[in-house]
């Protein structure tokens, strides 16, 4: 390989099923890039000798997935805000000799939002079911968008109150409420203009959290951040009562994007990355 290819990945445990090393080396391509983009398989035990190797590796920047998304933090030498925040890191990049963690989950999200569903959270009524890592990135991206409500609903009702406390120390002001998923019947689903699943429900079976669908508001958006290769029943229920959906792989595809311009300082060209997203997915 000529020395001047750099190395960019996709760090996780598994990693076999990641779908953004054909995403980011198509994008890397299409702007003929110096990059390669790999899959690297490291198990936590490995992590200390994987992040010493990287400059020799020729690696400049690399994702980070589970299980690995906070026990990187120690190996690096500065956070952006955004990952501080998170407590999670899911991008790394050299810049001025140091390599920095960022968090590009949740504004990934967001973006992916307004890209691809036209919908914007500010001034909204938002419902996030689940309280664990992808929620939290999500939900702090959420509140620092001026929503008017956050209710959060999870199976454990303890971590919901968890993640409210985060959320409020970075927005007194925003009302957040947190049920547990036997409460679901307490919320007024007709003022919900935003439903988000962030569970791993739907993502090895066909089942998915009941929601009183003929509550909801007919322009209600209904999110779902698993991607499967059809739509998650979670989806397909919304969609059998006419609700507007939007799929998980919007996030991926996003979070994908703002890495590519973290790696290579270029404007990721989104529409061969979703292309290449889709073709694998649908
Ligand atoms: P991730 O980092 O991908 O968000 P996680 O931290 O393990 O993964 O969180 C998984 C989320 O899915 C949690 O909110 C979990 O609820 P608990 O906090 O009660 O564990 C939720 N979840 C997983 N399986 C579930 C199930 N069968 N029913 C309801 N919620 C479930």
């Amino acid at each position: 390989m000529p020395k001047q290819i750099k190395i960019l990945g996709v760090m996780g445990d598994p990693v076999h099923h990641s779908l953004s090393p054909v995403m980011h080396n198509a994008a890397l391509a299409k702007l003929g890039l110096p990059f390669i983009y790999k899959a690297f398989h490291v198990k936590p035990a490995h992590m200390k000798k994987f992040v010493k190797n990287l400059q020799s590796e020729n690696i400049t920047g690399f994702n980070v997935t589970i299980p690995h998304k906070e026990t990187i933090i120690p190996f690096l030498d500065k956070l952006t805000p955004e990952a501080k925040k998170m407590g999670a890191v899911n991008t790394v990049y050299l810049k001025k000799g140091l390599w920095v963690g960022d968090n590009t989950d949740g504004f990934g999200f967001l973006l992916s939002l307004k890209s691809e569903a036209h919908f914007s959270v500010k001034n909204r009524n938002i419902v996030l079911i689940g309280a664990g890592g992808a929620a939290r990135g999500i939900a702090l991206a959420v509140a620092s968008q001026h929503p008017k409500s956050l209710h959060i609903i999870n199976r454990t009702l303890d971590k919901a109150k968890l993640l409210q406390k985060k959320i409020q120390g970075i927005n007194k002001k925003l009302p957040v409420y947190t049920l547990s998923l036997d409460e679901i019947s307490k919320v007024s689903w007709h003022q919900i203009n935003l439903i988000i699943n962030t569970t791993s429900v739907g993502l090895k079976s066909n089942e998915a959290i009941k929601i009183p669908w003929r509550q909801c508001h007919p322009e209600t958006l209904v999110s779902d951040i698993v991607y499967t290769k059809v739509f998650t029943r979670f989806l397909r229920d919304a969609k059998k009562f006419k609700l507007k959906i939007h799929p998980g792989w919007g996030m991926l595809l996003y979070q994908g994007a703002l890495a590519f311009e973290k790696f290579t300082g270029k404007k990721a060209p989104l529409a061969i990355m979703k292309q290449t997203l889709l073709e694998q997915l649908l």
